[in-house]
Parts: C-alpha cells; structure tokens; sequence
C-alpha cells in the first residue's frame, strides 16, 4: 500500500493540549542519536503506530528505512541509558516536482514525523528531538521548513521555541505526505541567505 493510500486509511492521532503541565520530570538520562540498524527503525514504526497513524507495521518499518535512506534526509531516536527507544523525529529533504503550482511548498528540509512513547511525555524529549534537529540542518541550511494540522497545537508550541512562524496555509505540499485539511507550513530561518515567507518579520 502506498503511503497516500495509508494516510486516507488511518486519520492522525494527536496528543490532548495542556498547557500547564503538573509533573515536569528529569530528560538527563535520555541520549539522542541517528537511526541506523533494523532494530532502530523497528522501534520507530512501532512508535509511529502507536501514536501517529496505526498502519500495517511491516509497511511503516520499510517506510522509515527507505525514508532515512534518502537523499537529505534523517531519523533520529531518543533511547534510555538501556537502549530502549521511546521517541523519533525525522528530517526531510523536500524538492519541487517539474509543472508545481504557483503555490507549492519550498523546496528545502522539512522536520515531519515525531512520536515520543506516551509514558515518557513531557519530558523534553520532543524539545531535544528537535534542538538536535535543527542543530543538524543548522549546519546544511539557511532555513528549515515544517508543516502541522491547526488542529495540532501542541506540536506547534513545540516548534515555536525553536524559531519557527507561520508562512502560511495557502500551499499545496509536493510529498506524498501531508497533514491533511488545515495544515499549516511553518518557516524558520537560520542563516543569512534563508528566504523571506509572508510570515517574516519585517527585515
Ligand atoms: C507532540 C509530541 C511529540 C511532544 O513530545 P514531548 O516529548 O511530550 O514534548 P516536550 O516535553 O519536549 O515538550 C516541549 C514543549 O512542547 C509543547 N507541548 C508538548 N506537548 C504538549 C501538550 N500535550 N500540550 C501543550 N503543549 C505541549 C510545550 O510547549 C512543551 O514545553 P513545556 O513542557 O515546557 O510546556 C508528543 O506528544 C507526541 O508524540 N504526540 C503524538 C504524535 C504527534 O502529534 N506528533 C507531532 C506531529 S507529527
């Protein structure tokens, strides 16, 4: 089944907001690392799951392997001091298909697809996902891209600690993947050549 197909199958699943979270525990223990082995993206598809789209498991562990492997792009994992695995974030290299509309997303890196095991939630482990992210494209890129549903306001908190604004909700995404009606493309620039969205500041 095609990842289009398996989005039209299985609606996303998002996290209840609270914006004024009781029991704020330690993140020390937990390390950040890039996917790499089998086991590794095994975990992810069985986060992806269990907390972003329930789909045929075997289907999401090639599609993270097969999305980790392309050009640009990355998966990173945050694991215990004992190995286990309880969250992912990935990176995505997004380029423009030949006859895009006017209004087609930029090219560029896209951060897209986090899942952090519900038992380890805020925490910081989405923040340090994200921090080692744009650490990463910090050093490939002038801007990073991110597209949310509106309806998603808690992976949008998230993001806006880490630079990002609104660009705007009149785009069609050139991916296979997309977050569906109401989604949202969000800009962050990071160096002195990134691009100007209708949602920069004024320079
Ligand atoms: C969204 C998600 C990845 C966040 O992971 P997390 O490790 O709990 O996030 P963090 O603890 O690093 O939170 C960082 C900030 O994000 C925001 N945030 C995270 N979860 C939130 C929630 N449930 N409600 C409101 N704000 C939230 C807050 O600003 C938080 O800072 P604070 O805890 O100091 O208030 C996690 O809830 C998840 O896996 N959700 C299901 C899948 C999903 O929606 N993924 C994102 C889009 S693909």
């Amino acid at each position: 089944m095609t990842i289009s197909k398996l989005l039209k199958c299985y609606p996303m699943r998002y996290v209840e907001y609270d914006p004024s979270p009781k029991d704020k525990q330690s993140t020390a223990e937990i390390s950040i690392r890039v996917a790499e082995s089998e086991a590794d993206f095994e975990a992810c598809a069985v986060l992806s799951n269990r907390y972003i789209r329930e789909a045929d498991l075997e289907s999401s562990r090639e599609d993270t392997q097969r999305h980790a492997a392309g050009r640009g792009n990355s998966v990173l994992i945050a694991c215990l001091p004992d190995g286990e695995i309880v969250g992912y974030a990935r990176v995505t290299w997004v380029g423009v298909p030949p006859k895009a509309p006017d209004n087609v997303a930029p090219p560029g890196f896209y951060l897209g697809g986090m899942a952090v095991a519900a038992e380890y939630r805020r925490r910081g482990v989405g923040r340090q996902l994200t921090v080692h992210r744009m650490k990463l494209l910090s050093r490939l890129a002038d801007e990073a891209w991110y597209i949310v549903n509106s309806s998603n306001e808690a992976s949008i908190d998230l993001h806006l600690e880490h630079g990002f604004h609104e660009a705007t909700r009149e785009f069609v995404f050139p991916g296979d993947v997309s977050d569906g009606p109401g989604t949202i493309l969000c800009h962050a620039p990071l160096g002195p050549t990134a691009s100007r969205c209708p949602g920069c500041p004024p320079a």
